[in-house]
């Protein structure tokens, strides 16, 4: 067995924490000795009956004697008084760490005691987790799994004292925090103390009217929730308090300015900006649910969700609908943000990617409704309206969002920063900050390799520019446009080849003027926009999965409705017909502006391998890793080239297509700009085309769910791994996979 990571533990106090960390210590054999000095007999007794410790002291001198580890466990007011007592007893190289929730009070008591000249063993924590009961036998060795521990090492804090901690800490199946002490006391200040003050508080406010009673036997569900905390210690939330004075004193402060302006809002009947505020804050609320929550782990490029498909589908058949156009979102939140007037949105896709755009522009101050059931509504606050967010931006796996509100931001009077997960993180900024840079924008990409985050700097006069684009990018082109609305004179791009014209087609519905001459595109600065309605169609995007699904299944008939059928993105249309597939555009109609259509596919034939036309490329850009799956179920060799972009996109596609479809049993080869596929098909045999195997998505929700597609022509199990991001696109994608017939688990 492994040496343990202490002679001999010490713990001053042993309550919840303590006591758990005892069992900790215990079970993973983190110490050879364990004792305990506590002021009640009682607890001694009773630890001593469990088997936490090995002998138990009144007296905390005596329990310190030979230990390399101590732990006060004890309430943060009576630091300075046991520090005082053990200090002359504490051996050479002892660790000295607490639990306590205020660190600023624990390092004023240790430098009171020390002096200056604190022990390199001395490494203030908080472990953030709590029970509703206290005491040795409410102790749980599960208590820190999951849980954050905060270690607050001072510059007087030795390496080895902080590394033995984290390992201490991680034995417990905790996620260790270092961070400085006032940061710490700030954070809680805010998010647990302030908390417990406001329930207190708001009972006490209750308890004292008269009819009291009444409030209580009535107090529905929100009152239960809101004060569940305020049943918690009394002397223990008065100590924080006290202890942590400075800090909360600053938040109550906070609170009590955000509180005037609510009244004030409520007072005034201020009813867009009331629902701007509550709005606002729902959205926060939920992004820390969804996006930040599931930061540190795409950070850590960890995943956290995985498709399993099974072989056996029988069928893949149904009349689907499916979610908004993802590109037309996100133009429909910015532009309608800096709209005058209101824009309405439906069919809104309530992706993480365009939700992170929607909160982009919340945290610049707008107001948005929604989105509920797909509809949005955005109260425009013009040119000059957008307002500094608190902090940086975060775009989550949105490149569009990124690249497009880089433009958009090099205008602004304020400074700005983007981040994003770790997929973005990868992606080439550089292509838009050098013509960003010519305008006059001060841009910079601060990571590696001119990658997020992005950094600017506001208050830049633009001028307008001409940009031979370099590459078919609508991101660039949008973002160079969308900043040219701010510059001075003429903004106009070159494209090399036509890219989707989302941006100028909506500039155009909010009533901007942008010309389009073959493939030069220009505007003139300094204009506004009008607020408008605009209706979103569906993603073809979105639909190519199941398009390509259809295609490969036999006797497959799926119907795709509504899906928007603009002539820059229905290369996947042109390219599986031409493979072959038996796939018909019916009932074409405009709505809001776009070009709509039902797509029927049925898989009545085999597809043939095709040399993929390179005007298609742009057309068909984000549908290509299906279109690869669709290549390896035909007959013959599909060649792909002119298609580098792919290798920028949420992931390289080439390689990771290339790599997946190689596990699969596919014959491919990679090229610098695309990809050659021997297709396994054969005329009018519909058997199995892939083996099945184990699926590395690289967080690219294309990827994810292309390789689901396979499942339908698969002979064994196929599990997909980190296929999170799909939601970023496509949130419904397995439900309705599953109801045309597909056989796919997710696993979280
Ligand atoms: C998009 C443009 C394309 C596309 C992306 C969305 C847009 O990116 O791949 O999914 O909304 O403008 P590029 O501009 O990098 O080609």
């Amino acid at each position: 067995m492994a040496q343990p990571l202490f002679e001999k533990v010490a713990f001053i106090g042993l309550g919840l924490i303590g006591s758990s960390l005892a069992r900790v210590m215990l079970a993973e054999n983190l110490s050879r000795h364990i004792v305990a000095s506590t002021r009640s007999e009682k607890t001694l007794q009773d630890a001593l009956e469990l088997g936490l410790i090995e002998q138990g002291f009144n007296n905390p001198v005596d329990a310190v004697q030979g230990a390399d580890l101590v732990v006060l466990a004890l309430p943060v007011q009576a630091t300075e008084k046991v520090l005082r007592l053990i200090q002359p007893h504490l051996a050479d190289n002892v660790i000295l760490t607490d639990v306590g929730s205020t660190k600023g009070s624990v390092v004023a008591a240790a430098k009171a005691v020390f002096g200056e000249h604190l022990p390199a063993g001395f490494v203030p924590g908080h472990p953030i987790a709590g029970a509703e009961h206290t005491g040795v036998h409410a102790g749980k060795v599960d208590l820190f799994a999951n849980h954050k521990v905060i270690l607050t090492p001072l510059p007087s804090s030795a390496p080895w004292a902080v590394n033995k901690l984290i390992q201490m800490w991680e034995s417990a199946k905790a996620e260790v925090i270092c961070m400085d002490v006032e940061k710490h006391d700030e954070v809680l200040a805010y998010t647990s103390h302030l908390p417990h003050l406001m329930a207190f508080n708001l009972v006490e406010q209750l308890a004292n009217r008269e009819d009291n009673l009444d409030i209580f036997r009535y107090a529905a569900g929100g009152f239960r929730d809101f004060s569940r905390i305020a049943a918690s210690d009394p002397q223990m939330w008065h100590d924080i308090f006290l202890a942590n004075k400075t800090a909360l004193l600053k938040a109550v402060d906070g609170f009590e300015s955000q509180l005037a302006i609510i009244r004030q809002l409520i007072e005034q009947e201020d009813s867009h900006a009331l629902m701007g505020l509550l709005g606002h804050a729902q959205a926060a609320r939920q992004h820390f649910n969804h996006m930040l929550a599931k930061k540190p782990f795409m950070e850590n490029n960890n995943v956290t969700q995985q498709f399993t498909i099974l072989p056996g589908a029988k069928t893949f058949q149904g009349k689907f609908t499916v979610p908004g156009d993802k590109s037309v979102s996100h133009r429909s939140i910015m532009f309608g943000a800096i709209a005058e007037g209101t824009t309405h949105v439906t069919g809104f896709l309530e992706g993480e990617d365009a939700l992170a755009t929607l909160q982009a522009f919340r945290d610049m101050g707008v107001s948005i409704e929604g989105p509920k059931n797909g509809e949005v509504t955005i109260y425009g606050v013009g040119m000059q309206g957008l307002k500094a967010p608190a902090g940086p931006i975060y775009m989550g796996n949105s490149g569009t969002s990124m690249r497009l509100l880089a433009g958009m931001l090099s205008a602004q009077q304020f400074d700005s920063v983007m981040t994003g997960d770790a997929s973005l993180t990868k992606r080439p900024m550089e292509r838009i900050a050098k013509p960003l840079r010519e305008m006059g924008a001060q841009i910079q990409t601060t990571g590696e390799r001119g990658t997020p985050p992005v950094s600017i700097t506001g208050a830049q006069a633009l001028k307008g520019i001409h940009y031979d684009l370099p590459m078919a990018s609508a991101q660039v082109k949008s973002g160079i446009l969308l900043a040219g609305l701010w510059a001075e004179g003429e903004t106009s791009v070159t494209e090399p080849e036509p890219t989707r014209d989302h941006t100028e087609r909506m500039l155009r519905a909010f009533g901007y003027e942008v010309k389009t001459e073959g493939n030069r595109i220009s505007l003139q600065g300094g204009g506004k926009l009008v607020g408008t309605d605009i209706q979103v169609p569906s993603d073809i995007s979105s639909a190519a999965f199941f398009m390509v699904g259809a295609a490969i299944t036999e006797n497959s008939d799926v119907t795709l409705e509504a899906v928007g059928i603009n002539p820059t993105r229905t290369g996947v249309i042109e390219i599986l017909k031409q493979m072959g597939a038996d796939l018909s555009v019916e009932n074409e109609r405009i709505a809001g502006g776009e070009p709509i259509a039902d797509i029927r596919i049925r898989g009545s034939r085999t597809l043939k391998g095709i040399h993929v036309p390179e005007d298609q490329v742009p057309l068909a850009i984000d549908e290509f890793p299906a279109l690869f799956i669709a290549a390896a179920c035909a007959e013959g060799q599909t060649v792909l080239t002119g298609a580098a972009e792919l290798r920028v996109k949420e992931s390289d596609r080439i390689q990771v297509m290339a790599d997946g479809l190689k596990t699969m049993g596919i014959d491919c080869t990679p090229t610098d700009d695309g990809i050659i596929i021997q297709g396994k098909g054969k005329a009018g045999d519909w058997s199995a085309i892939f083996t099945g195997g184990e699926i590395e998505s690289h967080h690219d929700h294309r990827i994810a769910m292309s390789f689901s597609m396979a499942g339908l022509r698969t002979s064994g199990e196929i599990k997909i791994v980190g296929t999170e991001t799909v939601a970023t696109s496509f949130p419904t994608f397995t439900e309705l996979a599953g109801v045309a017939g597909l056989n796919i688990q997710v696993t979280e």
